[in-house]
């Protein structure tokens, strides 16, 4: 049976709607194999991409249905329909200079299994539902992971309406709209409620976003775990001053506070084995005028450990380091994001394990050095991922690549971890 369902996992038909959903926020020129996506969450590409999936859906007699955060969820009936669901999925958003397959890849390859089930005409007893998390990426709304926080109870939703993406909309609005616009769509709660259980368990099929499996030659990665991260947004404020006339010693230089803070913390987080993760990856300045002393400077930080004590301390003491390295602003420190560092649990592990043996694919354990969805459903249900190759390890980039045989091979991994869990 579960041989019968893998081998109806299409390569082409995965791999054709992985390049349509492509096409819905496609970025960059050159080569076909570089090209991008730039799809932000909460806007008409990702309203796109979610009309597509659906359809697709419906087409194999999977139901829908969209909770308050607006995350998506697609269910093939069990034979039992009382029983807990076995759930998969991950997220349809992408970075602002994204890849095409970071989050999407693991939906669509959700569906190929979900389809490969129906073409196999294989029952399960518990029903598989495919969910579509809202803004895992937080590359338009910081930070990410809003919809399956929510779902999974960590944050409640109303904490996240005053956000506000680059434009000045808040999220609570963007949600409200996506909403309005999808109301054809049947509602369900948020999270576990009457008639809606907690998953029997969740796996996540996702590209791996590093170089290990393509270093080393591996087909499948069970995913292990995934490190801790936190973000924090830093404020400098200074004053704006003529660069021509104002001289160096009176000035309150937002930039060169910045400067000083930055060499601070890279001290603070300089780790011979390179397992602490220390990026600067957003930076605002004002009045951003070249000849004007810029009187305000906000950038982000994004620190990441797999031991959850190492990122406690390090996260607590960047406030103290980065007041104690200026010399002029004053300083103010938001911490908003947080996720602990979890280990997956074995019944799902195993059953990816398993899976890939079946399959005869040469397979690693793997922590994740990416955030996922996955991290937060943690406490709701046992957990799991599995990754494929990356190319060169690249991703947050229009480069990002796995070949369609390698994603055909994760997605039979995936048939067959779900048919084991929902058996
Ligand atoms: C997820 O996109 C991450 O930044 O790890
Ligand atoms: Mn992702
Ligand atoms: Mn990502």
């Amino acid at each position: 049976m579960s041989k019968a369902a893998s081998a109806a996992v299409s390569e082409a038909r995965q791999w054709a709607r992985l390049m349509e959903m492509a096409a819905l926020g496609a970025i960059g020129g050159g080569h076909p194999d570089d090209r991008g996506v730039n799809r932000p969450c909460l806007s008409a590409l990702d309203r796109q991409a979610r009309r597509l999936l659906i359809g697709w859906a419906q087409a194999i007699g999977c139901s829908v249905s969209v909770d308050p955060a607006a995350n998506l969820f697609i269910r093939r009936e069990g034979s039992d329909p009382t029983l807990a669901p076995v759930l998969t999925g991950s997220h349809m958003d992408s970075q602002p200079q994204g890849g095409r397959f970071d989050g999407i890849w693991g939906v669509v390859a959700g569906l190929e299994a979900l389809e490969a089930l129906h073409d196999a005409g294989v029952a399960t007893r518990r029903p598989v539902e495919l969910v579509a998390w809202t803004n895992e990426e937080g590359g338009r709304f910081r930070p990410g992971c809003t919809g399956s926080m929510s779902w999974a109870g960590h944050t409640p939703p109303a904490a996240f309406a005053e956000i506000l993406d680059p434009d000045g909309i808040r999220y609570g609005d963007a949600l409200a709209e996506q909403l309005r616009l999808e109301a054809d769509l049947p509602r369900r709660p948020l999270g576990a409620a009457a008639g809606f259980p907690r998953p029997h368990a969740f796996v996540e099929a996702h590209i791996e976003q590093g170089p290990l499996l393509e270093a080393e030659g591996m087909d499948i990665g069970v995913v292990s775990g995934i490190q801790g991260s936190r973000w924090f947004t830093v404020t400098l404020a200074g004053e704006s001053a003529h660069a021509g006339t104002a001289p160096l010693r009176g000035r309150r230089d937002a930039v060169q506070d910045m400067v000083r803070a930055v060499t601070a913390l890279n001290a603070l987080t300089a780790d011979p084995t390179d397992t602490l993760r220390f990026t600067v990856g957003r930076v605002e300045v004002a009045p951003n005028t070249s000849n004007s002393v810029a009187n305000r400077v906000s950038f982000t930080i994004d620190l990441r450990h797999p031991d959850a004590a190492t990122l406690r301390a390090k996260g607590d003491a960047i406030e103290a380091t980065i007041r104690q390295a200026v010399t002029t602003c004053e300083v103010s420190l938001v911490e908003n994001f947080h996720a602990m560092p979890v280990s997956f649990d074995p019944m799902v592990t195993d059953a990816v394990a398993q899976a890939v043996a079946a399959e005869g694919l040469r397979h690693r354990p793997i922590p994740s050095g990416a955030f996922h969805d996955a991290q937060f459903v943690v406490p709701v249900a046992p957990t799991g991922m599995i990754f494929v190759p990356s190319r060169r390890g690249i991703s947050h980039n229009p480069a990002e690549y796995s070949s369609p045989a390698q994603l055909a091979a994760g997605a039979r991994v995936l048939v067959r971890t779900l048919l084991a869990l929902a058996a």
